[in-house]
């Protein structure tokens, strides 16, 4: 049973598959109308959610297919103690394929070895992110047509950040690719993924506190919000929450063909003015996201003999 809990359980052709068929649901959305006609998503968010969790549901309807929805642990029998486990094995009987948000990284893996129906990580923690992944691989695909030579730009909270966590590991698949890690002292990439991931793949990265300096390299910019969920303190949350604010004045030593992406949801780190720089894409980025989420629920239920 294929589940997907990290970016690197699809293989690079299976990503270029998923684009693939992504790129097919763009131009001919009907295609797949009743591809999961009978078959029930469950979603499951333990956390706060408005693009994920409403991108799968919309995803599915999509395919015909139907939703079950936990939207908050309060409303499930999380907030009396049920395990994770137990959760997983009570809703592979109702469900065909579950996607899973929970603030604890590694749940999402627990799930997938209790569930009998594929699971998908909707994040878990700030371990990592692969479905959001997903969205901006597709976004980076088809602003610049190809993931190979792309000098990445990633600013803002890259401790907490599990899209950025996802996002490197992917990208570090593509050759010559060169990472430019923007952020303060406290928020530094966690060591395990510069270890496991860049250091182990000789992928070229510099770090750096400056966002203006970094800027005219850039192909790509992917802006974060400072993960307030995660911090143990609000005095440290308020001291770095504004750190870095993408602004049009800062876009204009940036490359003209620049892509600058955001997961969202937004706070203050980019300014409302840079929605209309023809180099914004995080809106874009959004309904991507439906799009890869649907390619992935019709992988996944193929491959589980449920289609
Ligand atoms: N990008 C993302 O995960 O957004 P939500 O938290 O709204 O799902």
């Amino acid at each position: 049973m294929k589940s997907i809990i990290d970016i690197v359980d699809l293989s690079v052709a299976e990503i270029e598959e998923l684009i693939a068929v992504a790129q097919e649901l763009i131009v001919n959305p009907g295609q797949y109308a009743h591809a999961c006609a009978g078959k029930k998503l469950a979603t499951l968010f333990f956390e706060p959610s408005t693009r994920t969790r409403l991108s799968f549901e919309a995803a599915m309807y999509e395919l015909g297919g139907q939703v079950l929805s936990v939207s908050s642990a309060d409303s499930s029998s999380a907030a009396k103690g049920e395990s994770v486990a137990d959760t997983a094995r009570v809703i592979s009987c109702y469900a065909d394929i579950i996607a899973m948000r929970h603030p604890k990284e590694g749940a999402a893996l627990v799930a997938a070895q209790h569930a009998t129906v594929p699971v998908i990580n909707a994040g878990d923690g700030g371990h990592c992110h692969p479905t959001q992944t997903l969205a901006d691989l597709l976004t980076i695909m088809r602003e610049k047509g190809t993931f190979n030579g792309l000098t990445v730009g990633l600013c803002g909270d890259l401790k907490f950040g599990r899209t950025v966590h996802s996002l490197i590991t992917a990208l570090s698949r593509y050759s010559g690719v060169k990472f430019v890690l923007i952020s303060p002292e406290e928020l530094k990439l966690p060591s395990y993924v510069k270890r496991d991931v860049l250091k182990k793949n000789g992928i070229e990265y510099e770090q750096t506190e400056n966002l203006e300096e970094a800027l005219p390299a850039l192909d790509i910019l992917y802006m974060t919000r400072v993960q307030r969920e995660r911090f143990f303190n609000e005095e440290d949350y308020l001291r770095l929450k504004d750190h870095y604010v993408l602004s049009v004045e800062k876009l204009k030593n940036a490359k003209p063909d620049l892509a600058v992406l955001h997961p969202l949801p937004r706070v203050n780190e980019i300014s409302v003015a840079v929605d209309s720089d023809p180099r914004a894409c995080y809106f874009k980025q959004v309904l991507n996201g439906k799009y890869m989420r649907m390619a992935l629920i019709l992988k996944l239920l193929k491959e589980a003999g449920t289609l």
